[in-house]
């Protein structure tokens, strides 16, 4: 039997990069999945890639009115909610005395305010069991340059998930952080590396990175996976590093 036959799934920034992996990887394993993006043209896309077991909610996620939209329509179309994997982030790499108001607050917006609120509007619809999974950074536990503000946003959600993993426990529901270090998606290209530049960066990420290159969709599609299935059920309030080592360095 499939590892998420019958179960219903949500995926926050589901049209692009590791969540589309992830959401690729929950549909091929039987879940139904809903998925939330802003740009119309790239949600539309990837539920035609994911197929009928998929639909899409355009909207922001720093938007609380997007969760409740996305609230209705899953409480529609599927009931519950088995795994709810709250991904969407963003990342400006800015030295602090650079950081205006708006950058600060569109990255907390994105990476923390919308899992706090995605994750509470969505707990009276997760069924008992569930599995929350929060897209997390190894800049949280690794100090990057120019990062100081993501490495906030994203060290926030690691507390939120321990305090999580004992405020749910009477329902068993399980909440893990997935943190992905230098992993090959459209984010690369958001942060300004050019796809001429591409092979510089690749080269400088595999003298840093001790595994030798960066990560891809698919590997941290698979640890997604295994956080939202039955094999991590004794797991939970860990931070997985899927990282190549990098964190140790
Ligand atoms: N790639 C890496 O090296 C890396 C490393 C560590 C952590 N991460 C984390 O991994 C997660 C996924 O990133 P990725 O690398 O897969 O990048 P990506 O391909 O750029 O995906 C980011 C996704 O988040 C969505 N999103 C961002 N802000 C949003 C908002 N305010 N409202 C709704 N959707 C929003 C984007 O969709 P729209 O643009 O359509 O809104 C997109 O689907 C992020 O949380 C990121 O911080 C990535």
């Amino acid at each position: 039997m499939s590892k998420l036959s019958g179960k219903f799934a949500v995926v926050t920034g589901g049209n692009s990069g590791i969540g589309l992996a992830a959401a690729k990887a929950f549909v091929a394993e039987g879940a139904r999945v809903a998925i939330v993006g802003r740009r119309q043209q790239a949600v539309d896309a990837a539920v035609a890639e994911l197929g009928p077991a998929a639909f899409g909610v355009v909207g922001d996620v720093g938007d609380l009115q997007t969760h409740e939209r996305l609230i209705a329509e899953v409480a529609e179309r599927f009931g519950g909610i088995d795994i709810y994997m709250a991904n969407a982030g963003m990342n400006n790499i800015e030295a602090s005395e650079a950081v205006s108001v708006q950058s600060y607050d569109a990255q907390f917006g994105s990476n923390t305010r919308a899992v706090f609120f995605g994750v509470t509007r969505a707990l009276p619809l997760m069924r008992d069991g569930a599995s929350i999974i929060l897209t997390g950074s190894i800049a949280s536990a690794k100090v990057l340059e120019n990062h100081a503000v993501y490495a906030g946003t994203k060290a926030a959600i690691g507390a939120f998930a321990r305090s999580w993993a004992l405020e749910f426990k009477a329902r068993r529901i399980r909440v893990n952080v997935l943190s992905p270090g230098p992993t090959d998606t459209p984010i690369l290209e958001k942060l300004g590396v050019s796809e001429a530049d591409r092979p510089a960066f690749e080269n400088a990420m595999a003298s840093a990175i001790p595994l030798g290159r960066l990560a891809t969709t698919e590997e941290l599609a698979s640890a997604a996976l295994f956080l939202a299935s039955d094999d991590s059920r004794f797991i939970t309030g860990v931070d997985l590093r899927v990282d190549g080592g990098i964190a140790l360095t």
